[in-house]
């Protein structure tokens, strides 16, 4: 039985794989339409999520199965005390796979040891966020047609921000990769991906702090929030909230076919002015986002169509 908790847990070729069975639920839906009749999907949600619950739902839906699961932690007995792998152990009884998104680092991986059901991190605190990843490659190869020979821009918030981690380790792994991480000092990206990730493997990387300076260089700027529930204190929340603003100016120094990711939500970070520039894929992306969820469900449930 498999899990995922980090894009790492698959194989370069199994991603090709799992990105081009996306492609084809793209182009040929109702060939899966009925792929998971009777089967279960979980979802266990102990924090916020719009996008990445009721994307894995609208999945096994269009696959043909139903879902059933919580939507905060308030509502579900963690309220009462229950631990997650009692809760774990009593979900394998009721579906076939879950999603787990908890504010603690880890807590799926918890899970996943007591589990009898394939286990999905669908974000874990600050740490990782391999669906949300899974969701960015399928984006970014699809639009530009390839995951190597990249200069990857990744701007905002990188020192919380769990989808930057999970998508620098996955993209790590492809030829002629390139990063640009643009934060506040404040913001950097956390010291286990700078030396255990970028440096271990001689990824060329460099930090700035001024958006302007790289855009013309960038084929993808990753947009990110800053990520207030991690913050120790408002203070700081308020102060780095607006540090960078996209707009029509700025998208002016970028390449004609660079790409605009977020992984949503948005809230100041790119301004409303920039939705109608062709390069603005972050829409896109989201529907990208039921498609790779539904090709991960086949895959960890091992059904082929
Ligand atoms: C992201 C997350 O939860 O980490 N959202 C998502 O799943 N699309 C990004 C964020 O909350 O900023």
């Amino acid at each position: 039985m498999r899990h995922l908790m980090t894009p790492l847990d698959l194989s370069v070729e199994e991603l090709d794989k799992l990105l081009d069975l996306g492609n084809d639920i793209e182009k040929h839906p109702e060939k899966y339409a009925h792929a998971c009749a009777g089967k279960k999907l979980a979802t266990l949600f102990y924090e916020p999520s719009t996008r990445t619950r009721l994307s894995f739902e609208a999945a096994m839906m269009n696959l043909g199965g139903n879902v059933l699961g919580f939507s905060s932690a308030a509502s579900s007995s963690a309220a009462k005390g229950e631990s997650v792998s009692d809760t774990i152990r009593m979900i394998s009884c009721y579906a076939d796979i879950c999603a787990m998104r908890h504010p603690k680092e880890g807590a799926p991986m918890v899970a996943s040891r007591v589990s009898s059901i394939p286990v999905i991190n669908a974000g874990d605190g600050g740490h990782q966020h391999p669906t949300q990843t899974l969701t960015d490659l399928l984006t970014i190869r699809s639009l530009k047609g390839r995951l190597d020979n990249l200069v990857i821009g990744l701007c905002g918030d990188l020192k919380f921000g769990r989808t930057v981690h999970s998508l620098i380790k996955a993209l790590a792994r492809y030829e002629g990769i390139s990063f640009v991480l643009i934060s506040p000092e404040e913001l950097r990206i956390p010291e286990y991906i700078r030396e255990d990730v970028l440096d271990a493997q001689g990824i060329p990387y460099k930090e700035v702090e001024h958006i302007e300076d790289v855009m013309p260089d960038l084929d993808i700027l990753y947009m990110t929030r800053v990520q207030r529930e991690r913050f120790f204190n408002e203070e700081d929340y308020i102060r780095l909230k607006d540090f960078y603003v996209l707009d029509k100016k700025k998208m002016e120094l970028a390449k004609e076919d660079m790409l605009v990711l977020h992984p949503l939500p948005r809230v100041n970070e790119i301004s409303v002015e920039v939705d109608n520039d062709p390069r603005a894929a972050y829409f896109r992306q989201v529907q990208y986002g039921v498609y790779v969820r539904m090709a991960l469900i086949l895959t960890l449930l091992g059904i082929e169509v």
